[in-house]
């Protein structure tokens, strides 16, 4: 399949009370494990990549890529921006083939959020690409996002309504006690602010920093509205994990393939897991 926007699958998702996942890619092994692990599950996904991904990877390599990884998996696939910082950035994405964006105005005050993201609203769906805004702020470091969690701001649900209602945006992320990278406890969800938000607009809630989330938290959550759920770290983790076995007991290993091969079927395992998890297998 051609790259597709969010649209193609969030309303389901809600309407039919799964989750579909975010998977950040960082290199070529990512494409393809996740590609692998969505082909195997009958699984629509999303690839998330953060404006530090796509300076690593260039933005032509990281729009071919995704493109190869569509028709090979055979399930609609969203190519996402995600925390895109300005205007600028999401049009050169949207240019350059990215079916989805993500604005992260969570920074700014809440009326210029607003205002700056109904531009690229305008702009995106002109084009029929997705968008995702995002209110208060999600604690941890991703890529070039860094937020002291003691600093996190929770969304406010009154002004998450709000919010969508002005911008209409296709996914609507809210701080809700998550945060980027894994949890030193457990992570305390607000669940409360997703239930009155979920009830109250249409597009479906995202959570971000999904990696080591308990997954009764994360079933509770898709229960309650969340329609899409972001995942980097935990298959970062899982990747590096069995590389690093590998390096250490075999210190003679030089060929890349042995070591990235190994590490690409971890990503696809944990991919495999989270779609099942969230209940998107069989649903492309
Ligand atoms: P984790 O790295 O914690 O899984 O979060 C990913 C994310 O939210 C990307 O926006």
């Amino acid at each position: 399949m051609s790259l597709v926007p969010m649209t193609e699958f969030l309303p389901r998702a809600k309407k039919e009370g799964f989750a579909v996942g975010q998977f950040n890619m960082n290199n070529l092994e990512f494409v393809q494990g996740i590609a692998a692990a969505a082909k195997a599950e009958k699984s629509p996904f999303i690839f998330g990549v953060s404006e530090g991904a796509m300076r690593y990877m260039g933005l032509e390599y990281v729009v071919a890529m995704a493109e190869i990884a569509a028709k090979e998996a055979e399930v609609p696939v969203a190519l996402h921006l995600d925390h895109g910082s300005s205007f600028e950035v999401a049009m050169k994405c949207i240019q350059a083939g990215f079916s989805s964006v993500m604005f992260d105005g969570s920074h700014h005050p809440y009326e210029e959020n607003i205002r700056l993201t109904q531009e690229i609203v305008k702009a995106a769906h002109a084009v029929g690409v997705s968008v995702e805004g995002e209110l208060g702020t999600i604690g941890g470091v991703e890529d070039d996002v860094q937020v002291d969690e003691e600093k996190a701001a929770l969304a406010n649900p009154k002004e998450a309504i709000r919010f969508w209602e002005e911008t209409q945006v296709d996914a609507m992320a809210i701080a809700v006690g998550t945060a980027h990278g894994m949890y030193k406890g457990e992570p305390k969800i607000h669940f409360n602010i997703i239930e009155e938000v979920a009830q109250n607009i249409d597009a479906p809630i995202v959570l971000h920093g999904g990696s080591g989330v308990p997954d009764s938290a994360i079933q509770e959550s898709i229960r309650l509205g969340v329609g899409k759920i972001n995942v980097n770290t935990e298959s970062q983790v899982a990747c590096t994990q069995v590389i690093r076995d590998l390096l250490v007991s075999q210190p003679d290993m030089i060929d890349p393939r042995k070591y990235l091969g190994p590490g690409r079927e971890a990503i696809q395992e944990t991919v495999q897991g989270k779609m099942r998890l969230f209940g998107s297998s069989g649903k492309a």
